[in-house]
C-alpha cells in the first residue's frame, strides 16, 4: 500500500483529507491483520476507498477530450473472467505471472451482464441481496438469483503500453468514470488501490507502478459491496466497468481542480467570475508556475506562484464581467475559458478548455427563481439507460435523448438517481436544461425515510462521500440547478452530514432531498392528484414546492397532464414537477454472450430468470429503449410547450409566454386555415426561426388548433323499406344482414362475409398497467356482460346500415363502464385504415390535447400501439369517418375506435408483443366514449371522474357501416 505523496499540503481540505486517509490507511491495515475474521474491504463502511486521490471538477469539456494530450483511452477490448461468488475468483489473477491468455474477452466500458456474463436484476424496491447490512453475501432464499451467484465478480486485465515521455517527468493518473459497484487495482503485480461508490470517478496515482514497455493492468470487480446498500434504485442491476477508462499522462506540476462561480450581482449589470485553481506539486522539487485564465480571448493577468514539493495551493482569481449575457435553458449563453499553466520559461505545460454560465438561483420566501424570475421547472426524470450497453450510454444516445427532450418542449431534467456521465451535463449546458443533479444514494429497501440507514453513523462517511463526489465533479456545469441528496433514502444526522456537506462545498445552488425535508430547499410531495398538489402546496408556507416525480409514464399513461399544469401555473410557490421518466429500461435479448436486435421484443424484471424481480415495473418511459417516442411523448411536448394560444369572441388570438427570457417575437407564428368535410379548423404554431443544436428552422415548439366551423354530424335516416330489428334481410341476392337480437351476425356482401364475428355491443376493454394497479378489472368485472342495453339496425340502402344503441340503467349502484360502444371482427385483409379524427398518435379521453383534428391515413400496424408490455392501447377520439378495408363507419357523434388484428383475449396476460396471436381478423372497437388512460400513478391511483364514464346514467349513440 503506497502512501501518496500528492495528498501532503498546506492547504486546510488536503489537511483534512490526509486525516482521512491515514484513518483509511489504519482501518485497512487492520482489516488486513483481522484476515481470519474476513471482514473484506466489499463489507465494511469504513472503507471507502484505498489510495484514492480527491474527487474534482472535470478538467477537461468531454467534447473536447480528444484535443487533451494528457488523456490516453484506455477503452477497448479487456481480458476477462466471471465467478459467481468470491471464492471462485482466481486469487492471483493480477501477478505477472499470470497468464489470462486463455480468458474471454469484454468491451469497456460496459456492463459484464449486458455481455453475457452472469444475470441482469431488475428489482425495485427491496435489494437484490439478503439484507444482513453491512453483508451482501448473506444465504438467500434458494429461487433466488443471489443464492447460486452470491456476489459474482469480474477479473478484468489489460495491458498499456507506456512511453518512456510518458514517464519523464509525468504525474501518471488512473481515471475510472464508474465502476459498479466496488474495484481493486494492481498494476504489474503491485496492488494500488480500492474504490467503491459506482457513479463517480475513481482516480489513483499510478506513476509509481508503471514501467517503459508493456505493463498489467487487473481490476477485480464485486458486483455487491457495503456501497450497495446505498444502491438501492430502482433499475436493472447492472456491474463492471461501465464508464471509461482513462490515463492521464500529467507533468509534475499541475492543475488538480478549478472551480468556477459566476453570479450576477442585484440588477443583473455585472457578474463577479471567481476561479480557485488548485495547482499541486507532484514532484520532489520546489516549482515556479503561472496559471492562466483566459476568458474571451482576454488572458487574466496572474502572478508567478511558488509551490513546495508535495504540496497543493489555491489560486483564486476575480474577474469582473459587464452586462453578463446570463445563462438559461430557454438561452444558454456560455462564456468559453480556458485555464493553463505556464512554466517559469513561459510554456504552456497545461490547457483545459472549459465555459462557465452567469445564472442566479435563489429562493425568495415560498419562490424559487431563476435569474430572477419565478421560472416553471417541466421536467422529467432520466435513468442513464441503454437496451444494448445497459448503463453505459455513448454520445450519440445522450444527444438524442437532450434532442428529443428539447424538442419536448422539458426545460429540467433529474438525473435520477445519481450522477450520469459528464458528456451529459455539457450536452444540457450548450442546449439549455436545468438540471437536478443527484447523489448516488438510495436506501429504499429499509423503507422510504427509513431511519436506519439516515441514523446508522458507521455509514455516515459514505453517505457524505456521495454528496462530496456529486458537487465536486459537476460543479463547474452551469446546467446544475439543484444538488439532490438522492432518493428515497433515510431521514437523521447522515442526511444531514450530506446537506451540511453539499452547502459548505457551492451556496449557489440550493439542495433538495425528498425523503427528510428537514434537509431540503424545496418541499417534495410526489405523484398526486391535480387536486391534492393544489392543497398540499397550500398547506407548505415557508418554501417552495414540487413534484420531483408526477405523472408514472407506465405503458399507456400520461393523462390529465394539462391538469397538473393548470395548478403548477396557478401557484407561484409550486416551481414545476419532473414525469417519472424518460425511457423505458427495457434491454434487448442475448444469445450466447451476443445480444440478438432484430424482431425481439425488449426485456424486463424476470426475462433473464432474475429472482426476485418486479417485472415490467421498469418501463415507465416517455420513449422506447430504442429512444422512439411513445404517444404520451407528443402530450407532453404539448402541455410542456412555452406558449398557449386562446381564441377571443373576436376572433383574435391571444398568446400566453410560460417563458420567461424569451419574447413571443423570436418565434415565427403561422396561421393555417384547413377545411375538412364542411369542418373550418384553424392551425396556429410557433416556429423557430433558425436552427438550434436540438431542432431546424421551422420547427414547431407550440401550436393549438381552434374549431372555426364545427363538423356537422350526419344522422342518415332510414329510406322506408328496410327497417328491422331481427331476422334475416336480403335486399338482393348479393346482399344479406342477418340480425339476432342486438348483434348483426353477418353481412354478406356479393357472396363474402364481412363479419368474423359479429357486431355486438360490448363495454369491456383490457386494462392498461395504471388501471390494472388500480384493480380496475375487480371493480368493473360486471361489465363483460352487457346490460339495459338496445340496438336497432336499420338499413339504409344497399350498403349502408344505421346502427342506434341505447343504455337505460334499471339499478344505480353499477360501477364506471370500461368502454361505452360496440364491437365487431373483420377479415384479416381489412389492414389499411383513413380516419378524420384525432391523430396521427394514439389518444384517449384524458390524453388527446396534443393530437389534432385532422384526416389520417395509415397502416393498422401504425394505428395500434405496440407496448413493451402488452395492454389496451390504439384508441383515437373524436372521430367523423373511419374506413378500414372496404368499410366505412360514419358518426352521428364522435366517436372512439380502436382496431387491433388481435382480439382483447389474445391481449390479456401476454408478457410480450410477440407472444400476441395474431393475423386472425381485424377487431374493430366502435365506442362513444373509452375510460381514460389515468394520469398519476401505477399503484392505485384512478382515473380522474370527467375521464370516466358513468354506468348508472342513460347513454345512447348512433353511426352507420356502409360497404365500399
Ligand atoms: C418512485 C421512485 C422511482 C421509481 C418510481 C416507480 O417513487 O423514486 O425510483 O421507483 O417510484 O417507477
Ligand atoms: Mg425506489
Amino acid at each position: 500500500m503506497g502512501y501518496n505523496s500528492y495528498l501532503c499540503g498546506k492547504n486546510q481540505t488536503t489537511m483534512k483529507r490526509n486525516i482521512q486517509f491515514l484513518l483509511g490507511l489504519m482501518l485497512a491495515l487492520s482489516s488486513h491483520l483481522s484476515v481470519a475474521q474476513e471482514i473484506h474491504d466489499w463489507e465494511n463502511p469504513a472503507v471507502l476507498g484505498i489510495n484514492k486521490l480527491p474527487y474534482h471538477a472535470t478538467l477537461q469539456l468531454p467534447s473536447k477530450e480528444k484535443e487533451c494530450k494528457e488523456i490516453v483511452s484506455l477503452d477497448g477490448q479487456w481480458k476477462f473472467r466471471w465467478s459467481r461468488n468470491p471464492e471462485e475468483r482466481i486469487v492471483d489473477f493480477y501477478r505477472e505471472d499470470y497468464d489470462v491468455g486463455q480468458w474471454g474477452k469484454i468491451t469497456v466500458p460496459g456492463n459484464w451482464q449486458t455481455q453475457g456474463y452472469g444475470t441482469p436484476i431488475y428489482i425495485n424496491i427491496n435489494y437484490p441481496f439478503v439484507k444482513d447490512r453491512p453483508r451482501v453475501t448473506s444465504e438467500p432464499p434458494k429461487d433466488w438469483t443471489a443464492y447460486e451467484n452470491r456476489n459474482p465478480v469480474g477479473q478484468y486485465v489489460t495491458f498499456v503500453e507506456v512511453t518512456k515521455e510518458m514517464l519523464n517527468q509525468k504525474n501518471l493518473i488512473l481515471h475510472f468514470g464508474g465502476v459498479h459497484s466496488a474495484m481493486y487495482l494492481w498494476i504489474n503485480g503491485q496492488k494500488v488501490g480500492y474504490s467503491q461508490n459506482s457513479m463517480s470517478p475513481a482516480e489513483f496515482d499510478v506513476t509509481k507502478y508503471l514501467r517503459e514497455g508493456k505493463n498489467k493492468l487487473a481490476v477485480e470487480v464485486y458486483r455487491w459491496s457495503d456501497g450497495s446498500y446505498l444502491e438501492d434504485q430502482d433499475m436493472w442491476r447492472l456491474s463492471g466497468i461501465f464508464r471509461p477508462v482513462q490515463l492521464w499522462v500529467r507533468p509534475l506540476v499541475h492543475i488538480c481542480d478549478y472551480q468556477v462561480t459566476a453570479v450576477p450581482n442585484k440588477n443583473y449589470s455585472q457578474a463577479e467570475v471567481k476561479t480557485v485553481i488548485s495547482i499541486c506539486n507532484t514532484s520532489k522539487k520546489k516549482a515556479i508556475i503561472r496559471p492562466v485564465m483566459i476568458i474571451d480571448e482576454i488572458a487574466a493577468d496572474m502572478a508567478e506562484v511558488q509551490i513546495n514539493a508535495g504540496d497543493t495551493i489555491n489560486h483564486i482569481f476575480h474577474y469582473t464581467l459587464e452586462k453578463p449575457l446570463l445563462w438559461s435553458a430557454e438561452k444558454p449563453n456560455l462564456y468559453p475559458f480556458c485555464v493553463e499553466l505556464e512554466d517559469d520559461k513561459g510554456n504552456t505545460i497545461e490547457h483545459f478548455d472549459n465555459h462557465f454560465g452567469v445564472k442566479k438561483v435563489e429562493i425568495v420566501g415560498e419562490v424559487f427563481k431563476i435569474n430572477g424570475k419565478n421560472v416553471k421547472l417541466r421536467g422529467v426524470n432520466r435513468h442513464d439507460h441503454h437496451p444494448k450497453t445497459g448503463r453505459y450510454v455513448d454520445d450519440a444516445t445522450y444527444e438524442e435523448d437532450i434532442r428529443l427532450m428539447k424538442q419536448a418542449n422539458i426545460n429540467f431534467l433529474r438525473t435520477s438517481h445519481y450522477p450520469d456521465r459528464e458528456y451529459l451535463y455539457e450536452l444540457c449546458d450548450r442546449w439549455g436544461i436545468y438540471v437536478m443533479d443527484e447523489a448516488n444514494h438510495e436506501t429504499h429497501g429499509y423503507g422510504y425515510a427509513n431511519q436506519v440507514m439516515g441514523e446508522d453513523l458507521t455509514f455516515q462517511k459514505a453517505h457524505v462521500d456521495r454528496a462530496e463526489s456529486l458537487v465536486k465533479r459537476d460543479f463547474n456545469h452551469p446546467c446544475v440547478t439543484l444538488w439532490s441528496l438522492g432518493n428515497e433514502g433515510g431521514v437523521g444526522p447522515n442526511i444531514e452530514a450530506m446537506y451540511n456537506t453539499v452547502r459548505e462545498l457551492d451556496n449557489t445552488r440550493p439542495p433538495f432531498y425528498d425523503s427528510d425535508r428537514r434537509y431540503s430547499a424545496i418541499w417534495d410531495d410526489s405523484y398526486l392528484y391535480p387536486d391534492d398538489l393544489k392543497k398540499n402546496a397550500q398547506a407548505v408556507t415557508d418554501k417552495p414546492f414540487m413534484m420531483r416525480e408526477y405523472a408514472h409514464a407506465m405503458g399507456n399513461s400520461c393523462g390529465n397532464l394539462q391538469e397538473y399544469w393548470d395548478v403548477i401555473y396557478a401557484d407561484s410557490s409550486i416551481c414545476g414537477a419532473a414525469i417519472w421518466d424518460w425511457v423505458d429500461q427495457g434491454l434487448y435479448p442475448m444469445d450466447n454472450g451476443k445480444l440478438k436486435m432484430d424482431n425481439y421484443p425488449f426485456l424486463y424484471g424476470g426475462d433473464f430468470g432474475d429472482k426476485p424481480n418486479d417485472g415490467p415495473f421498469c418501463i415507465n418511459g416517455l420513449i422506447a429503449p430504442d429512444r422512439k417516442p411513445h404517444p404520451q411523448y407528443y402530450e407532453v411536448q404539448y402541455v410542456y410547450q412555452p406558449l398557449q394560444f386562446e381564441r377571443k369572441a373576436d376572433g383574435t388570438i391571444r398568446i400566453i409566454n410560460r417563458d420567461y427570457f424569451t419574447d413571443p417575437s423570436e418565434y415565427e407564428i403561422t396561421y393555417d386555415t384547413l377545411r375538412y368535410d364542411g369542418e373550418v379548423v384553424l392551425n396556429v404554431a410557433a416556429r423557430l426561426k433558425e436552427d438550434k443544436p436540438w431542432a431546424k428552422k421551422g420547427f414547431i415548439v407550440a401550436r393549438e388548433q381552434f374549431v372555426l366551423t364545427p363538423y356537422a354530424f350526419p344522422m342518415k335516416q332510414r329510406d322506408g323499406s328496410f327497417v328491422t330489428s331481427a331476422g334475416d334481410v336480403t335486399k338482393e341476392p348479393s346482399l344479406c344482414y342477418t340480425i339476432d337480437g342486438n348483434k348483426l351476425t353477418s353481412w354478406i356482401v356479393d357472396g363474402k362475409e364481412m363479419l368474423e364475428a359479429p357486431l355486438e355491443p360490448y363495454f369491456w376493454k383490457p386494462e392498461n398497467d395504471n388501471q390494472s394497479a388500480a384493480h380496475f378489472a375487480e371493480r368493473v368485472a360486471s361489465w363483460k356482460e352487457v346490460k339495459d342495453v338496445k340496438v336497432t339496425y336499420t338499413i339504409i340502402n344497399d350498403h349502408t346500415i344505421r346502427v342506434d344503441m341505447d343504455y337505460q340503467p334499471t339499478t344505480t349502484d353499477r360501477p364506471v363502464m370500461p368502454k361505452f360502444g360496440m364491437r365487431m371482427r373483420l377479415p384479416k385483409d381489412f389492414t389499411q385504415i383513413k380516419y378524420y379524427g384525432r391523430g396521427p398518435w394514439e389518444n384517449y379521453p384524458d390524453r388527446k390535447r396534443s393530437a389534432f383534428l385532422g384526416i389520417y391515413e395509415m397502416p393498422l400496424s401504425e394505428y395500434e400501439t405496440e407496448y413493451i408490455h402488452p395492454q389496451d392501447n390504439g384508441n383515437r377520439c373524436d372521430i367523423r369517418w373511419f374506413e378500414i378495408g372496404s368499410l366505412r363507419i360514419e358518426g352521428a357523434q364522435p366517436l372512439c375506435i380502436r382496431a387491433w388484428d388481435y382480439g382483447e383475449e389474445d391481449l390479456e396476460g401476454v408478457r410480450h408483443p410477440n407472444d400476441i396471436n395474431r393475423g386472425r381478423f381485424v377487431n374493430l372497437n366502435i365506442d362513444l366514449n373509452i375510460h381514460g388512460v389515468g394520469g398519476a400513478d401505477t399503484w392505485g391511483k384512478r382515473t380522474l371522474p370527467q375521464y370516466t364514464i358513468d354506468g348508472n346514467q342513460p347513454h345512447h349513440y348512433s353511426f352507420t357501416l356502409s360497404y365500399k
